[in-house]
């Protein structure tokens, strides 16, 4: 088994990608004494959640249809990783604008875009400083993007960043999960996925989460098998956590936004549900006022 392991501690010269890789682990969006960055491998992540990907896009459908008589025509996505999402929704006729941190996550996605004949504006940059020019119809930010934004003063930077990218009376569908206070403080969650001759073994571990600063790891394990071969990536994230109660009072921080529904992880847009501690897996949808 090969594991790809890269340490710091080799200097000599460093590229590119190092440096900005050393840049994000200084800025603690990487936590890991190892610098490694499962986002860095993108075709691997988006294989292990291509599940969700129609149920999301089918979503952006729905809120389309349901709150703008179908007209929505321009879509923002911030965090979009290798682009799984960007290039269904570019697929259905929409006008994709997304961005992402990872440099190797948006080479891909331009790649894979041109692979498959479509277009798209994609690009590498941080979701704490773009902002839509023109406004589009609707953001989607899902799997936990936002939880990257580690204090109160960034959420609120990045709702700001949206909302001034958003047309009046548009959307914002921001997805992550919730801890209720009475909640295990460790989880583990494990899938497989197989596409195309590859295997991804994904198991995403929950720990080291405090309550009083806000944070947890997010550990992610994805092994990858491919013929003879079995790759390992390991990163952990430090993510911020939210309670029902929590998510209330940053919302009420955002004038721009007013709440209009909370839904699950089922993205049905006939089942909306109540925001309280029973809700683990939540998807918000914000108005633009
Ligand atoms: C949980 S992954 C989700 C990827 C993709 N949206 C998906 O659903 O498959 C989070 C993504 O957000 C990106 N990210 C983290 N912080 C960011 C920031 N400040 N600005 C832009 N992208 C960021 C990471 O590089 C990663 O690709």
């Amino acid at each position: 088994m090969l594991i790809i392991h890269q340490q710091i501690t080799r200097g000599g010269d460093l590229n590119g990608a190092e440096l900005r890789l050393i840049k994000k682990k200084i800025t603690g969006l990487l936590t890991d004494s190892k610098v490694m960055d499962c986002y860095d491998y993108p075709q691997y992540w988006d294989l292990a959640f291509r599940d969700s990907t129609r149920e999301e896009a089918n979503f952006v459908d729905a809120v389309s249809l349901k709150f703008l008589r179908g007209r929505a025509r321009r879509i923002f996505e911030p965090g979009c990783g290798g682009g799984r999402l960007v290039v269904e929704l570019a697929r259905r006729g929409y006008d994709v604008t997304a961005i992402d941190l990872s440099q190797p996550a948006i080479s891909y996605l331009k790649k894979r875009l041109r692979r498959n004949q479509l277009d798209a504006n994609v690009r590498a940059a941080d979701m704490l400083e773009f902002t839509c020019h023109p406004p589009v119809d609707i953001a989607i930010n899902t799997v936990n993007t936002f939880r990257h934004l580690l204090t109160e003063s960034q959420a609120l930077t990045h709702l700001k960043l949206v909302a001034s990218g958003l047309k009046k009376g548009g959307f914002y569908i921001l997805g992550f999960h919730l801890l209720p206070p009475d909640a295990a403080l460790e989880d583990r969650e494990c899938w497989t996925q197989k596409h195309a001759g590859i295997s991804v073994h994904m198991t995403l571990d929950a720990f080291h989460a405090n309550r009083r600063k806000r944070t947890e790891t997010l550990r992610f394990r994805m092994q990858v098998k491919g013929g003879q071969t079995t790759r390992e990536f390991t990163t952990d994230y430090q993510m911020r956590i939210y309670t029902a109660a929590q998510v209330k009072t940053l919302f009420s921080k955002a004038p721009q936004f007013e709440l209009v529904e909370v839904y699950d992880f089922f993205y049905d847009i006939d089942e909306p549900q109540p925001l309280d501690d029973r809700l683990g897996d939540a998807v918000f949808l914000l108005r633009r006022v």
